[in-house]
């Protein structure tokens, strides 16, 4: 698809501001994987539940979705169509019993304690620190900034931070790659080998099951990127996170398997949020508002901006779940053994675009987080690192995008370039 450019300064009517926002939306979900934009399309007009050829049981419906999220003697994510099956393949049957059997109720239980909104805070508040304020500066110094490419840069440092890289060694590759012109190509490196990793999964909605030369791909990427974490376990300060898994009595293969999960579940996902939810704020007109407000109602707005941005752009658009024995959901009978594509994204979006004045939705509460005993670890921090940069484009705004181009055949629908002005 061609990059997609746009001059036009942010539209002042709610209702155009609407539209173009959700024209924007629908370009980075086709862009990222056409056949998820045909799937939305049509599972908007579809019935709550359906079983489709091919895919398996769609299910639209946000309490229904729940429904399912939340019964574990029914579903699981291992087996065909869930993503467990996916990295038992990769990591090895070991991390079965990890990421769904009695080890990962025992590590989610110790884990409890690793993500808090304080130590989310802490956490993000170092990484996003100097990307924000480069952020601030470059707007009220009149630059412009690439929004997609900072929000890789910030969840780029998390990582490192998290799981112990070397970012020296990771320099060093990252000049020879010619991500280096600026001191953060170690971060967009190990922002693009995520990418790669999660881009291998692509396709894996109508089967989960990998080809050899995908599965070696696979491991070579997370070999490299999970390679420093068991020294940086055993030696890590409590002030890191695998530090605190030490202390939490998390082991060292668990820490491993992890820090695996959390470089894919934590890194697109966050970066999706950060670019779409400033290009949505800035398309429906609502910017300005954020801009303006001060004090407490500033801190209230950016709340709702957090809960709207993530609810609209959902960026795990699709949950898979593999069924483990017969189960009646909303007047349809599922069979051990099938498949189910849980459509958070259409659930999500169905009651509207980003809207400020948006009160609380019960039935999506936090779905885009996922439900049940899988729901998002690192929610916290997802929270705080939107926040962190809508906090400073608020502080030196009002932005508009100036160029916008659609990531291209990624797991995670998001933009490749957003670059914003302040205007
Ligand atoms: C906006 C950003 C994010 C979104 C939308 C998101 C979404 C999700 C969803 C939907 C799930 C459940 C998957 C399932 O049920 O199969 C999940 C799980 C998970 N997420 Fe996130 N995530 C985000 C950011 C993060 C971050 C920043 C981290 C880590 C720092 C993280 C760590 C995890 C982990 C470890 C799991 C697996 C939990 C388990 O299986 O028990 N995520 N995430």
């Amino acid at each position: 698809m061609e990059p997609v450019l746009s001059r036009r300064t942010h539209p002042v009517s709610s209702p155009t501001g609407h539209r173009l926002a959700t024209r924007h939306e629908r370009r980075v979900i086709r862009s990222a994987d056409p056949r998820l934009g045909l799937l939305v399309a049509l599972a908007r007009r579809g019935p709550r539940i359906v079983r489709a050829p091919g895919l398996g049981w769609l299910v639209r419906d946000p309490a229904l979705i729940r429904e399912l999220l939340v019964d574990h003697r029914s579903t699981s994510l291992l087996g065909e169509g869930g993503v467990g099956h996916l990295w038992s393949q990769v990591l090895g049957d070991w991390v079965e019993d990890l990421f769904d059997g009695r080890g990962h109720h025992s590590l989610r239980t110790r884990a409890r304690d690793l993500f808090t909104e304080a130590a989310a805070r802490d956490l993000v508040s170092v990484a996003a620190g100097p990307v924000t304020e480069l952020l601030r500066r470059r707007l009220r110094d009149g630059d412009t900034v690439d929004v997609a490419d900072l929000a890789k840069v910030l969840v780029g440092r998390l990582v490192v931070a998290m799981l112990g890289l070397d970012a020296t060694t990771l320099a060093d590759e990252a000049a020879i790659a010619g991500l280096d012109d600026d001191g953060w190509g170690a971060y967009r490196l190990v922002f693009a080998r995520g990418e790669e990793l999660a881009a291998l999964a692509l396709g894996t909605q109508a089967d989960t099951t990998l080809s050899d030369p995908t599965v070696a791909r696979a491991r070579e990427l997370l070999g490299g990127l999970t390679s420093g974490v068991p020294a940086a376990y055993r030696s890590s300060p409590v002030t890191t996170v695998l530090g605190r898994c030490r202390e939490l009595g998390v082991t060292e293969q668990e820490a491993t398997g992890l820090a695996s999960l959390l470089l894919v579940a934590g890194t697109e996902t966050a970066a999706s949020a950060i670019a779409r939810t400033t290009a949505l704020l800035a398309d429906t007109g609502q910017a300005s508002r954020l801009c303006a407000a001060t004090g407490d109602e500033r801190d209230d707005l950016l709340d709702v901006a957090v809960r709207e941005g993530l609810r609209v752009t959902t960026p795990a658009p699709v949950i898979g779940r593999h069924v483990t024995r017969d189960v009646t959901v909303g007047g349809r009978t599922l069979r051990a053994g099938d498949r189910v594509l849980a459509l958070t994204y259409v659930a999500n979006t169905a009651p509207g675009a980003l809207d400020l004045d948006r009160p609380y939705l019960p039935d999506n509460r936090h779905l885009w987080f996922g439900a049940g005993r899988h729901l998002c670890l690192g929610a916290p921090v997802a929270r705080a690192e939107l926040r962190a940069v809508l906090g400073a484009l608020a502080d030196a705004g009002p932005w508009a995008v100036v160029e916008r181009e659609p990531a291209r055949r990624v797991l995670i629908p998001t933009y490749r370039r957003l670059v914003v002005a302040r205007g």
